[in-house]
């Protein structure tokens, strides 16, 4: 963390679980404890249909609500999906975009998600960009290039007076819902290299204002020592985010 030129954020994605009852609860065990966070900013990435009622029960909280997910036109006859528009006039602060898992399973390709990037920040939405490797590629030893990839197609076409809206997710495929987790030394390497091309690419001041989350199992045990990299902003928390007392502990371990 480098709470001097930018934001630490810890961003719970809560992925496809959480009824809205169930959410109500996990609020109702985590409203005292996230009251803390001085620091840091705190995100709940819920599914949308949890969206009004997070809105409404975070209202007079520091707590700020995101979304999964958004299609890459702003509407139209495209059944089922959401618009980045609709996430907006919700009071949606941030989404998620490229996660691997929508990668993977609903193909989504870096040009799509440069598309929803370019979408969001013309809506007023800042993304949260994952990019991240597989653990063929890291044992092959092209975690660096692939990463590099992703982050310049994610970034096409986004001005630098935009830039600092967006906040990217380091999260290694195979740290991923695993319990096993990158080293800190591991994810420090990659989030100095992202911030390295967004240097390349934009010059010194807005790389050193970008926030660069680390992702992939991270937990209460672990965070500590996650976040204490330079280059590690934040965190983006699956499993851990669903336990109110782990995320409360990961929130507590970015205000040290
Ligand atoms: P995990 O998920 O913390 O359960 O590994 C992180 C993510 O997918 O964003």
């Amino acid at each position: 963390m480098n709470r001097r030129y930018r934001k630490t954020i810890i961003a719970g994605n809560w992925k496809m679980n959480m009824t809205a009852t169930e959410a109500r609860g996990l609020f109702d065990e985590l409203k005292p404890m996230i009251s803390k966070a001085k620091w840091c900013e705190v995100v709940l990435c819920v599914p949308f249909v949890d969206i009004p009622l997070m809105r409404r029960l975070l209202k007079d909280s520091r707590v700020t609500v995101g979304a999964q997910n958004m299609h890459h036109e702003p509407s139209g006859a495209y059944t089922g999906e959401v618009s980045a528009a609709m996430l907006k006039d919700l009071g949606v602060k941030y989404v998620i975009l490229g996660h691997s898992e929508r990668r993977a399973y609903c193909g989504e390709t870096d040009s799509l998600v440069n598309k929803k990037v370019l979408l969001a920040l013309q809506t007023g939405l800042r993304p949260i960009v994952c990019v991240g490797e597989s653990l063929e590629q890291r044992e092959k030893n092209l975690t660096l290039d692939y990463v590099a990839l992703q982050v310049k197609s994610a970034l096409a076409g986004v001005p630098v007076e935009k830039l600092r809206q967006i906040v990217f997710a380091y999260e290694p495929i195979w740290a991923i819902g695993t319990g096993r987790t990158a080293t800190a030394e591991q994810a420090a390497e990659v989030n100095t290299a992202i911030r390295t091309i967004i240097r390349k690419m934009y010059g010194a001041r807005a790389a050193r204002s970008i926030t660069i989350q680390y992702g992939g199992s991270m937990n209460a045990k672990n965070a500590e020592e996650l976040l204490a990299q330079f280059d590690v902003d934040g965190g983006l928390i699956g499993g851990a985010a669903l336990k109110a007392s782990e995320f409360a502990a990961i929130i507590q371990a970015a205000n040290q």
